[in-house]
């Protein structure tokens, strides 16, 4: 699969173990950064990713910040994304089953290595099932819609 990352500085260890894991399982991967402790600010980093997903080019997105959280709201802003903050596999399967999660966002404070990692491996593996799932999808594009 071809997988866009991007982090800010509390995510960029976790990012930079997961890019390693990507890579070895063969993977092709854009890493945008940011690739050391210096304080940015995590909506530009969502909003670079986010960016490069939407132009076509990959399958899916990586995102983190300390907790994955503020990294995942300010994802979802961005019409056409669904970012699903995760920190369980089983979640992480279900972002793609159900929810046709196109960003998953980790917390590079609050996860180990081989737990993030089982996490990612648990998305991508993962399919959309579509039927009322995708019902319920259209019904978000629809709110997002409104927003304009
Ligand atoms: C940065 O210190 C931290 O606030 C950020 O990485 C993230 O955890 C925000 O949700």
């Amino acid at each position: 699969m071809k997988i866009v990352l991007g982090a800010d500085h509390g995510g960029y260890l976790l990012k930079d173990y997961i890019r390693e894991q990507l890579e070895a399982a063969g993977h092709e991967v854009t890493d945008l950064g940011v690739n050391d402790s210096t304080s940015v600010d995590y909506p530009d980093q969502a909003a670079k990713v986010c960016e490069a997903y939407l132009s076509g080019d990959y399958t899916c997105g990586l995102l983190f910040c300390g907790t994955g959280i503020g990294i995942s709201i300010a994802a979802n802003k961005i019409k056409g994304i669904r970012a699903a903050h995760v920190a369980d596999a089983f979640s992480a399967r279900m972002a793609r089953e159900h929810n046709n999660a196109n960003i998953i966002c980790l917390g590079g404070r609050t996860l180990g290595t081989e737990l993030a990692w089982s996490i990612v491996e648990a998305y991508l593996s993962a399919e959309f099932v579509g039927d009322r799932h995708q019902r319920r999808i259209d019904k978000i594009t629809a709110l997002e819609e409104q927003k304009e």
